[in-house]
């Protein structure tokens, strides 16, 4: 391994002031990518996955206050950064693959021009060279016909090849990071494993670094290396992907696995556990999780840390074992 993760995010707090009520969306969140990592990032919908990813580009909404911690990319703090050094950090060295491809498509562009454009802004290539690369591109992504398909609009073209268009489009100037938000949700159950399987090619040929970020089980066992388990802001448990699979500590992982019929089914949603995740403007004083944890007991009115511990597994439980493997 390398000396530097590819992304390190360090204690990362996210809140949106709204009506003079302050609502805490992350909180204190720590986790790395190493350099050939997949890593995942799973939680429940409005458990603060998408607005940690947007932290790492400096795409927060407006309202959103990053109250604390520090992000780096290859050891590099992001807080020192302009706007405009950001915006050659997107897509230069961090890329984002967002859920819905068709909307973060543009309509009334060719997929050539689209695919091409970065080389043109930040490469400086002329237009037939740029649209060269991009069909190149398309091919290495495995669009069929990628020189006939390349004049089409996003329209034309079914949710899994347009999902391969945005993948291009991230690829195209080579990221050391690639974040992925949901990108397979949308497409049918096949679509979706080449989409997968496309994710493993691009690591294992440029050793590309990729945040996934997923609320499908089968989707981690199957793609990733380690997972983060995301749960009203916070990560409540962090291991790598076999450990987790074959001894979750927190009881809110060991529910998730209880309610997802079998792993390797990749449609395995979170299913229903009893109870809410807590409002981000009313967390509770101590575990956020106890309301609904079937383990709960007096100590859990007081919250337990997550233990640093880098790649190793770890849970924010009192009833987690404390020695780490
Ligand atoms: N623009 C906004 N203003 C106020 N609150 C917001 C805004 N955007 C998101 N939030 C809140 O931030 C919290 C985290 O949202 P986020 O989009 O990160 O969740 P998520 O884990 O990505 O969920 P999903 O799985 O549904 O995509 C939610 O409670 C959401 O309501
Ligand atoms: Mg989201």
């Amino acid at each position: 391994m390398t000396s530097a993760p590819t992304l390190c995010i360090a204690d990362l707090t996210i809140e949106f002031a709204s009506r003079r009520r302050l609502a805490r969306v992350v909180d204190s969140v720590s986790l790395e990518v190493w350099p050939g990592e997949i890593v995942g990032l799973i939680g429940e919908s409005g458990s603060g996955k998408t607005m940690t990813a947007l932290s790492v580009l400096g795409l927060l909404p407006r309202r959103a206050r990053l109250s604390s911690g520090t992000i780096s990319l290859g050891g590099d703090p992001l807080a020192a950064k302009s706007e405009h050094e950001m915006r050659r950090i997107r897509g230069r060295r961090v890329a984002l693959i967002p859920q819905d491809a068709l909307r973060a498509l543009n309509p009334v562009m060719r997929v050539d021009a689209q695919v091409g454009e970065p080389y043109e802004i930040h490469r400086s290539m002329g237009w037939d060279e740029a649209r060269r690369r991009a069909v190149d591109l398309l091919d290495s992504v495995h669009l069929p016909q990628p020189k006939l398909r390349a004049r089409e609009y996003p329209h034309q073209f079914s949710g899994g090849m347009q999902q391969r268009a945005m993948i291009a489009m991230g690829l195209a100037l080579e990221p050391e990071l690639l974040i992925c938000d949901e990108p397979t949700t949308a497409l049918d159950v096949t679509v979706q494993a080449q989409v997968l399987k496309l994710l493993r090619e691009i690591r294992d040929t440029h050793g590309t670094a990729i945040l996934f970020i997923t609320h499908d089980l089968g989707v981690i066992a199957e793609l990733c290396d380690r997972v983060y388990v995301m749960y009203a802001g916070a990560i409540l448990e962090a291991a790598p992907v076999a450990e987790l699979f074959a001894r979750p500590r927190h009881p809110y992982t060991q529910a998730l696995l209880r309610s997802t019929p079998t792993v390797r089914s990749v449609q395995a949603e979170l299913m229903s556990i009893p109870g809410q995740i807590p409002s981000p403007f009313e967390l509770p004083a101590g575990c956020r999780f106890a309301d609904r944890c079937p383990r709960r007991h007096e100590r859990c009115a007081a919250e337990p840390a997550l233990p640093a511990a880098a790649l190793n597994h770890v849970a924010r439980c009192w009833l987690a074992d404390a020695h780490d493997d």
